[in-house]
């Protein structure tokens, strides 16, 4: 049966862990997947979770099946959280919500949906680059996928022109797939008033824009300031779809909690849409995983779990915030490298887009043993108070 199943290739992030792990020298560093660690390089648990992990066992749950669509009291904290409380489609009840798994979950559900309710030969917009993970996500479903520029090599910076150029090119009625903050893998997000210009071309296309919001309150340590690109179109009028993942901002990345929203013009159409969403999650796997979504639903309705949770966002965002101010500084200050390290401290969220080509990442690693995507991408959150020193000489080593 399988003697014409050819061997895949490792996946461009994760087989970074698994040649990480297969690496047998003592001294070595891996900024490869994007999961956050404290400063000594170990995961870490945020402690709102462990607190509600305590709740829940004091309360000896249950184990029984989740509805199709997930936790409700989870779902409605999920929708408040990257709404907004004042949010004009929750108010009006024109938000059709599943919980789902993760980020990667949620747009897979997404996707699905599209493929079977979008007119045949509909586009999926995605930016150049983007996750790897997406192209994959909408091509399994059936999605044709589509670049627009997104990353400006010459000033590490956003091309925003090319961007706009690319989607007024685009027909009208596309899917828009636009990360809300923190863009992985550059880290580099538009302006408040790019997004502006971004929302009034989608008004004018008619676009269907989709959010992949996987960092929210991770990249400032503000959830509201890095919900605004996402409130900015779900006030518009819009319909559009949000994938919301908790793996980050909560640090439940293997408990696999998220959610698809949907905002639809009317609350009828929501009924709809929502019954079409659970036919979608019933026969891919039928109800979401029940631990993380209780967890999350916890930290979000607890008061003083949640204001805990606001200032472990902020510790978080904080530290990843200083680990690139020690990388540029000493690749400036300590190597006095010729080259402009800027973007560094520029960009923002779990990633730093470096620079770096393919052939200085491959020196890295076998040199230096430090791992990251070969895109050149570094997670800053493996960068700790003990090894950023090493892996700025190493850039600067494979730069000179
Ligand atoms: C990443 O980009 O490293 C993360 O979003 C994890 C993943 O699944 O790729």
């Amino acid at each position: 049966f399988w003697a014409n199943v050819q061997m895949g290739p490792a996946d461009p992030i994760i087989g970074v862990n698994e040649a990480f792990k297969k690496d047998p020298a003592e001294k070595k560093y891996l900024l490869g997947v994007g999961a956050y660690r404290d400063d000594n390089g170990k995961p870490y648990v945020l402690s709102c979770v462990r607190k509600a992990e305590q709740k829940l066992l004091s309360e000896n749950v249950d184990k029984e099946y989740l509805p199709i669509t997930g936790l409700e009291s989870f779902n409605n904290a999920a929708v408040k959280f990257a709404y907004g409380e004042n949010s004009k489609p929750l108010a009006e009840n024109r938000i059709a919500v599943a919980q789902s798994l993760s980020g990667t979950g949620s747009l897979r559900v997404g996707a699905a949906f599209l493929q079977r309710f979008l007119p045949k030969g509909t586009k999926v917009y995605v930016p150049k680059p983007t996750w790897g993970n997406h192209i994959t996500i909408f091509k399994d479903a059936g999605m044709e996928v589509c670049e627009y520029r997104y990353f400006d090599p010459r000033t590490n910076g956003l091309d925003i022109a090319g961007l706009l150029e690319d989607l007024k090119a685009a027909p009208d009625g596309s899917v828009i797939l636009l990360h809300g903050c923190a863009h992985n893998p550059t880290g580099v997000d538009p302006s408040k008033e790019q997004w502006n210009e971004i929302l009034n071309l989608s008004i004018k296309k008619n676009f269907l824009p989709f959010l992949d919001v996987a960092y929210q309150g991770f990249a400032s340590g503000n959830p509201v300031e890095d919900a605004y690109s996402l409130r900015l179109f779900a006030e518009s009028g819009l319909q559009m779809m949000l994938a919301q993942s908790f793996a980050k901002n909560l640090g439940l990345y293997g408990e696999r909690t998220g959610a698809i929203s949907v905002i639809c013009s009317s609350p009828e159409e929501k009924a709809r849409v929502l019954s079409q969403l659970k036919i979608v999650i019933r026969s891919m796997y039928s109800s979401p995983p029940l631990n993380g979504a209780r967890i999350a639903d916890k930290v979000m309705n607890d008061p003083e779990l949640l204001s805990l949770w606001y200032s472990e966002l902020k510790a978080m965002s904080g530290r990843i915030i200083d680990m690139r101010k020690s990388l540029r500084d000493h690749l400036e200050n300590d190597f006095n490298s010729k080259l402009k390290w800027n973007h560094i401290t520029d960009q923002i969220g779990m990633f730093c887009f470096t620079g770096l080509k393919p052939e200085q990442v491959d020196r890295i690693r076998s040199e230096y043993h430090i791992y990251m995507t070969r895109n050149g991408r570094i997670s800053v959150a493996g960068l700790n108070t003990k090894n950023v020193k090493y892996v700025a000489e190493a850039f600067h080593a494979v730069t000179k």
